[in-house]
């Protein structure tokens, strides 16, 4: 599969995963740790195929500018999966606190996968031939399968 479209097809998932979250009640319970765990392994299986493959590729067919958007998403990737995701996953579900974290995880992460929409991926296709795209997006699957297998 295409890198791109694999990587986009991700985003769609997580987002849905972090709207149906944000639906939930504190008396959704099981409901919230579930989800919750969903969008936790998706995201870890999506940052992974990212840092690992996706990323680096990028960072090497490009330039300055490319290296910017590269070390920035590194960034915003280090926020949202070592301070906010384990902030929330440490919060009590049945707490009133909890509708507000998840929020701030959804807010962060569209602004992320928008971000790398509209100005990395469509560089990207410039810089990549169709070729590496797909070659990329064969390892990045393959991985994926791994980090998800890794949860069990
Ligand atoms: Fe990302
Ligand atoms: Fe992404």
């Amino acid at each position: 599969m295409d890198a791109i479209k694999l990587l986009k097809t991700d985003h769609k998932l997580v987002k849905e995963l972090l709207t149906q979250l944000e639906e939930t009640s504190e008396r959704a319970t099981k409901k919230r740790a579930s989800l919750l765990r969903e969008i936790q392994i998706n995201l870890k299986a999506h940052t992974t195929i990212e840092e690992e493959i996706f990323y680096p590729a990028f960072k090497k067919a490009g330039r300055k500018a490319e290296a910017k958007m590269y070390f920035e998403a590194l960034e915003e990737h280090r926020a949202a999966e070592d301070l906010v995701l384990p902030d929330l996953l440490a919060t009590d579900p049945a707490s009133v606190e909890f509708s507000g974290r998840a929020k701030v995880l959804k807010e962060l992460i569209e602004h992320h996968a928008d971000e790398e929409e509209k100005e990395m991926f469509k560089d990207a296709r410039e810089l990549l031939s169709r070729e590496e795209l797909a070659e990329l997006g064969s390892l990045m699957e393959a991985r994926k399968e791994e980090v998800i297998a890794s949860f069990g």
